[in-house]
């Protein structure tokens, strides 16, 4: 039985998740309505006839409103990893002004189905900004009108083809010949291949499995309306585990020395003010508590995800 065409706007489409999302749901027919800052992020999408452009103040309820007319579903991916400045404000705005902001012109526009990408960790009494901002954006999720059936993802990192971070060590143990001093090495994370985020989100979509899996169609944990899933890879690794597999699958060896806290701390301050912030403060106190799930969401989806020992050499290899 084959599944309505649905229409679907998405906030973040452009980025390293969007991409591999916007374009697994244009394969299977839906339409979609990318809406983004600036169109040219979305040159990929040209092959993909059901995918459109919109350039769109994301941040503008009246033009969420008018860009969400005539969908069914919206997905947020909008996510930021760093601000400009260090109030906090920045992360308050992408994260959760955005999300209420989402959640209202949704309501108001008859939307009825949002899939929202948070983060593992969210939290209101999180220890970064980054973290504390998803957690609230959760809470406008959960509070959103009885119209709307949300569903919340909360991966741990998430690495494959075009990530920033299996990308960026590997990057940076070429340009440091494989020398790296490292903050928060010991902290643990399980990473999750993209295109298992995307499975998890197109599961809950149709919110089902699709027709051959496991023989039979009902997602093993039930309907994922109104439920958040952690989503983890199989393995654990520290970040130091991570930085070496990074210059073994990229073919640099890598050299990793712990810092001890204070020295972190150092560092991460000192990179707050290095243009871009490759590393700051703020993801210094996210790396404080552990990025593994305690929730099995892939298990709850009907989703066995790939290792990042099987994938990642393909994409790191140079
Ligand atoms: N990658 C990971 O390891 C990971 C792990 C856990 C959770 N997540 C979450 O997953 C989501 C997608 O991550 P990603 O890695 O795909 O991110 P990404 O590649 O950086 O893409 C982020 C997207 O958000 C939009 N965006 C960025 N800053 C914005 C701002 N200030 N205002 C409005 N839109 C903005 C961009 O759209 P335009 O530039 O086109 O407007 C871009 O398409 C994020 O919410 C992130 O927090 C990611």
């Amino acid at each position: 039985m084959s599944r309505p065409t649905r229409r679907i706007a998405v906030l973040g489409g452009t980025g390293f998740v969007g991409t591999a999302l916007v374009s697994r749901l244009a394969t299977a027919g839906h339409e979609l309505r990318v809406l983004t800052r600036d169109p040219s992020n979305g040159r990929s999408f040209a092959v993909l006839p059901t995918v459109r452009m919109l350039q769109t103040d994301v941040h503008d309820e009246s033009a969420l409103r008018t860009a969400f007319t005539d969908c069914d579903t919206v997905v947020n991916l909008v996510g930021i990893l760093n601000e400009k400045g260090f109030s906090g404000a920045g992360f308050t705005r992408a994260h959760a002004e955005l999300t209420r902001k989402t959640v209202a012109a949704a309501a108001a526009s008859g939307v009825s189905r949002l899939l929202h990408m948070s983060a593992l960790g969210a939290a209101v009494d999180g220890p970064s900004f980054y973290l504390q901002s998803k957690g609230v954006a959760e809470g406008h999720v959960r509070a959103a009108p009885g119209s709307i059936a949300w569903t919340i993802f909360r991966p741990s990192v998430i690495f494959g083809a075009g990530d920033s971070f299996m990308n960026r060590f590997a990057g940076l143990l070429r340009l440091s010949r494989g020398v790296i001093p490292l903050a928060r090495a010991g902290a643990r994370f399980a990473p999750i291949w993209v295109d298992d985020v995307v499975t998890a989100f197109s599961y809950a979509l149709e919110d089902r499995l699709p027709e051959a899996a496991m023989g039979h169609t009902a997602l093993p944990g039930g309907s994922s309306i109104g439920q958040s899933y952690d989503l983890c890879g199989p393995e654990v690794f520290t970040l130091a585990e991570l930085v070496q597999l990074a210059g073994e699958m990229s073919g640099t060896r890598a050299r990793v020395f712990p810092l001890p806290d204070a020295a972190a701390k150092l560092q991460a301050r000192l990179m707050d003010f290095v243009p871009g912030k490759p590393f700051s403060t703020d993801n210094y106190r996210s790396l404080t508590v552990d990025n593994v799930c305690r929730d099995p969401g892939c298990e709850r989806l009907g989703i066995r995800p790939a290792s990042l020992r099987a994938v990642g050499p393909r994409y790191l290899a140079r």
